[in-house]
């Protein structure tokens, strides 16, 4: 017998004999039709393969062919606007914006090259060789790739290219506008750096509150309908980031039709052009087969990368991790692996950890600056949070955005509560703000955690007691922790003046409530009873987020100052 056969198959495990040469973590085509999969465990006669594709159909006997390379993604100019699989295959049925072709896009596109280097060049790793103008919203740069270096001996004249044409011979290597990467390996750089600035999510009590840095990571837990997909897709919208891959892994196919839409939809006010062309989707919704998924979160990773690598900052998405990992223990309980807490594999923690540590602020192999953000979803069966992949995807991340049901339940939205969620960065982005021209950033943000956190205490003394025995004092806070909640935290996704805030609308808004929250106090002071505060028309403050535009400071700042002179008036 000549070549790989299967002796069994069980679901995504096939066992496979007469590959005695194959190494953990190749691949190899499966049946006549080669479907992929990835060797998971070896031994003396037999190897244990991953299949990504339903094994229906493959039966024993049936022929292995070793690829000879681990499981790799193609990257490449076609990736920005495009929807692929989680092994990274175009979906030639999902809507595509920037080529009509969409079935040829990696391979008889023709994409436009601008070489950057001229023939007898001395290059080394990282450095730009070309752009592609014509690729999507951002600079698509061509890079010597890692471990390359030497004479440039040739270089393609500019002009219209394929994506499998070379356009560059560094040292005799062929290098085109597009590379393999391995999915589990990260991609080299040159030293990591601390995490510095923020990251605007144009989501005000991410940005105000519990803030992420560019090169940090964030998950967001919460139960069955608490709003982890419309806050994921609002981040993927609105924040400050040059690339963003949105990994639908395991989730509804329709939510990934709606990110679709809205991103063709929206304009990128940096290019002009539309969103979607920095944008890479990476579909493995939950009629799709099942192991994809868990290659999927990798591919996204390498794919966001690849775009650091060319001195761009990156953010990935993931909805759900959860459903990521069930991909795991489906795999673990078929192999026979012994189980951990709850069926998930030992090695959960160490996947977890292995996806999040990608995360961080690099300087590349070319010198730039740039970062790869990861922000993950999390669906604790129950809402339980104590669950293994959400307790361990706390350890592992530096922001939690974690949703609450109370508050959804109000329809609180985005419902991140401000008790069970913390952002390590904060400390340190205050210093940055503090550098950049905004030092009351930190102390605004600690006023506003201690009101929220007095008025939920006052909240509940009040239902015992009844909030006409506070003291005037007290009933200010009450007030100010609505102002805060109202006025500022709550945030509609749906209406376009307040989907999004800038930075100086964010700021403005909570200007405006802690002045209020002064001047009520202020009037408190001077005799004025509370009763006389609490019927004042807070109105123009409460309803300032959605009658101004995104940027829209002055007009916030105008209803203030109409609400002081109300409470000025005050005897
Ligand atoms: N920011 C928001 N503005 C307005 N409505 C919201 C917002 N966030 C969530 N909602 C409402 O909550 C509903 C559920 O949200 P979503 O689908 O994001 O929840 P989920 O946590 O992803 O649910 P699942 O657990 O099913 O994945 C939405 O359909 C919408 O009506
Ligand atoms: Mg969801």
């Amino acid at each position: 017998m000549t070549g790989g056969r299967v002796r069994r198959v069980n679901g995504p495990l096939v066992e496979v004999t007469g590959l005695p040469e194959v190494a953990m973590s190749d691949l190899v085509g499966l049946g006549a039709a080669g479907l992929p999969g990835e060797v998971v465990a070896v031994d003396t006669v037999s190897a244990s393969v991953q299949a990504y594709e339903s094994t229906g159909g493959l039966a024993v006997g049936d022929p292995v062919t070793p690829l000879g390379r681990p499981l790799s993604a193609r990257l490449g100019p076609w990736l920005l606007g495009g929807v692929f699989d989680g092994l990274l295959r175009p979906l030639a049925s999902a809507p595509t914006w920037l080529e009509p072709d969409t079935d040829q896009r990696d391979t008889g596109s023709q994409w436009s090259w601008q070489p950057a280097v001229l023939e007898g060049e001395e290059v080394t790793p990282g450095a730009v060789l070309g752009t592609v103008p014509d690729a999507g919203g951002l600079d698509y740069r061509v890079l010597v790739p890692p471990g390359v270096r030497g004479e440039v001996r040739w270089v393609a004249p500019a002009g219209r290219v394929t994506a499998r044409d070379p356009v560059v011979d560094v040292a005799g290597v062929a290098v085109g506008v597009g590379t393999e990467w391995p999915v589990r390996r990260p991609r080299p750089v040159a030293r990591r750096t601390p995490v510095a600035e923020p990251l605007l999510t144009g989501q005000r009590v991410l940005d105000a509150l519990f803030p992420v840095a560019r090169g940090s990571s964030a998950a967001v837990p919460g139960g069955f309908g608490t709003g982890k997909t419309m806050l994921l897709q609002q981040v993927a919208k609105w924040c400050t980031a040059d690339v963003i891959v949105y990994v639908g892994c395991g989730e509804r196919g329709n939510e990934m039709a709606d990110v679709l839409d809205d991103l063709s939809r929206l304009v990128d006010p940096r290019s002009g052009r539309p969103l979607a062309g920095r944008t890479v989707i990476i579909a493995n919704t939950s009629n799709m087969p099942m192991m994809a998924r868990e290659a999927s979160i990798y591919t996204g990773v390498t794919v966001a990368e690849h775009f650091r690598d060319m001195g761009h900052h990156a953010v990935v998405i993931a909805d759900s991790t959860s459903r990521w990992a069930e991909a795991l223990r489906e795999f673990a309980s078929r192999s026979g692996a012994l189980p951990a807490e709850e069926g998930y594999p030992a090695g959960l923690p160490s996947a977890l950890a292995a996806f999040y540590e990608r995360a961080g602020r690099y300087v590349t192999l070319g010198g730039a600056e740039a970062s790869v953000t990861i922000i993950g979803a999390v669906s604790p069966p129950g809402g339980d949070t104590t669950e293994p992949v959400t307790a361990h995807t706390e350890r592992f991340v530096r922001g939690l955005w974690s949703l609450d049901r109370a508050l959804a339940y109000a329809r609180h939205y985005p419902a991140v509560g401000w008790t069970g969620s913390f952002a390590r960065d904060a400390e340190g982005l205050a210093v940055w703000y503090a550098r950049n021209g905004d030092p009351g950033w930190g102390p605004r943000r600690a006023r506003m955690v201690s009101l929220l956190a007095e008025a939920d205490r006052l909240g509940d003394l009040a239902e015992l007691v009844g909030t006409a025995s506070l003291p005037g004092r007290e009933r200010v806070v009450l007030l100010g922790g609505r102002l805060l909640r109202e006025a500022v935290l709550q945030q509609s996704a749906v209406d376009p003046d307040d989907a999004h805030s800038t930075a100086g609308k964010t700021t403005a808004l909570v200007d405006t409530v802690l002045a209020v929250v002064d001047a009520c106090t202020a009037a408190v002071d001077r005799g004025v009873i509370a009763t006389e505060i609490e019927e004042v028309d807070f109105s123009p403050v409460l309803r300032a987020a959605r009658e101004t535009p995104p940027d829209g400071a002055d007009g916030v700042l105008a209803r203030r100052d109409q609400v002081l002179r109300t409470l000025a008036g005050l005897a």
